[in-house]
């Protein structure tokens, strides 16, 4: 997960109101092993069908990985020793699905906490015989706890629920609590690639990662391989346009 194209600003971030009252947190101090108990995602009422649940639950005994538990050697668990990216909020799977299909030399954990996404990233493992990807039905938070610090080549928080309201919006994935997690998480080297069509959340996201010492990045020009999925499809229809930012932990 290389950085691709060149870092230009895309938000003018003095027109953009927020109300940073968590991006603000300071990051001195924060004992990133133990999480404040947030809530970063949205509860959903549809559930499967009683046999594809089923199913899932099979599946899940052989591709999932459990939300939580010991410490995980990744070499064991895809059998070889590969770049592995963690991927936050999968939501339909499709462009953790396209992306493993495309990048055979890489190994992909697939997080979400909702069935549906989960048992499409399933069913592509299932006919596609992807070996390269793993699935954690669960909260991504939780399951860093499972990662060796240092061991991850790249993490994709792309289109996190935008908890657009003032007061919920502690309730977003990026704040500085979470990206100190996840960067500890990240090899030097390594990449967090973040994604949102919501302005104040590009913006939350920018101030967040500039606060974090260990990464250098910023916003970049929507990198072609990164597959459109509904989400993003849905708010080009709707008007927004999506942010993209990379940055590189670099110690
Ligand atoms: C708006 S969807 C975007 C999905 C996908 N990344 C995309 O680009 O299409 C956000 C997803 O993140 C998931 N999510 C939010 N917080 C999460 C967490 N803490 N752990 C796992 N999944 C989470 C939600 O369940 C939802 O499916």
């Amino acid at each position: 997960m290389a950085p691709e194209g060149g870092v230009c600003l895309l938000l003018n971030t003095e027109t953009v109101s927020i109300r940073m009252s968590t991006a603000a947190r300071s990051l001195d101090g924060v004992d990133t092993a133990s999480l404040p108990p947030v809530r970063t995602f949205k509860p959903r009422r549809r559930s499967l069908s009683a046999a594809r649940q089923a199913w899932v639950s099979e599946q899940l005994a052989r591709w999932g990985l459990a939300e939580s538990g010991a410490r995980l050697d990744l070499t064991e668990v895809f059998g070889r020793t590969a770049p592995v990216v963690l991927d936050v909020g999968v939501g339909g799977g499709e462009a953790t699905v396209v992306l493993a299909r495309q990048r055979p030399h890489e190994d992909t954990i697939a997080v979400d906490v909702h069935t549906p996404g989960i048992s499409q990233v399933l069913a592509a493992i299932d006919a596609d015989g992807l070996t390269n990807l793993r699935v954690v039905h669960g909260d991504a938070l939780v399951f860093l706890d499972r990662l060796a610090p240092a061991s991850l080549a790249g993490i994709r928080v792309w289109f996190p629920d935008p908890w657009p309201k003032a007061r919920h919006r502690h309730r977003r994935l990026v704040q500085p609590t979470t990206v100190a997690a996840l960067v500890d998480r990240l090899a030097v080297g390594g990449v967090l690639h973040l994604a949102t069509d919501v302005d104040d959340y590009a913006v939350q996201m920018m101030s967040v990662c500039a606060r974090e010492p260990r990464l250098v990045g910023g916003v970049v020009e929507r990198p072609a391989w990164r597959p459109v999925t509904r989400f993003e499809a849905r708010g080009a229809r709707e008007g927004r346009t999506a942010v993209d930012l990379l940055y590189e932990r670099h110690r």
